[in-house]
């Protein structure tokens, strides 16, 4: 099975595709972390053709057989992050390498494109959703900070993913919008896994 996450920033994705992926036995597949380690690649000099990006159990991450995983929430790789994965030639990469783990096994991989672009046969896809101003208390209470700038820093992201003219970030037409707003993180999971069971019940695919 194939459990696509795709929405904003600091929607909650990451929480709720690790805590989906070890309540069900599948592979967590963080792609926001693979973009974020291709930009560090790119700011280590590495060339695209060289690339060497894989994802471990938990959902770590090896750059060029490093395990980088702990750099990369740095705040320095927001932006980065976001300019890199403009870039279709850094895209076409990494949906490779995302398309390949996909056909291992059993996944619950997170992004901006995987349900409409990387796995648009998913079994089932969800787009997670919270006001601009809930996912900058969320980033501003695990960062601390300044709250304006964390909020601009989301604004700035969202627009740049959701406008750029490759894969920009959209919910697919057969995603289930679960908004986080005033639900907690235990209480999506829990939504969520009754949806794992509807798809599982009546698979539509
Ligand atoms: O989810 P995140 O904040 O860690 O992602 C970092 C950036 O990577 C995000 O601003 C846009 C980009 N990204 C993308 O373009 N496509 C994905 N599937 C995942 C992330």
């Amino acid at each position: 099975m194939r459990i696509a996450i795709d929405g904003p920033a600091a929607a909650g994705k990451t929480t709720l595709a690790r805590s989906l992926a070890e309540a069900l036995g599948f592979l967590f597949v963080p792609t926001g972390a693979m973009y974020r380690a291709a930009a560090l690649a790119c700011k280590r000099g590495v060339a695209l053709g060289d690339l060497d990006l894989q994802v471990r159990e938990g959902g770590r991450i090896l750059l060029q057989g490093e395990d980088v995983t702990d750099l990369l929430s740095s705040p320095g790789l927001d932006d980065l992050s976001s300019q890199v994965a403009v870039e279709s030639r850094v895209r076409k990469r990494l949906v490779e390498i995302q398309r390949a783990i996909a056909a291992g096994g059993d996944v619950v991989m997170e992004g901006r494109d995987i349900g409409t672009v990387v796995l648009p046969d998913a079994e089932l896809k969800i787009y997670l959703w919270a006001t601009e101003e809930e996912r900058a208390r969320r980033r501003h209470g695990e960062q601390g900070g300044d709250y304006a700038e964390i909020l601009a820093g989301i604004r700035r992201r969202d627009e740049r993913d959701s406008t750029r003219p490759d894969s920009p970030l959209r919910e697919a037409a057969d995603a289930v919008v679960v908004d986080t707003t005033s639900r907690s993180p235990a209480e999506v999971l829990e939504l969520v896994l009754t949806l794992v069971e509807k798809a599982r019940a009546h698979p539509t695919r």
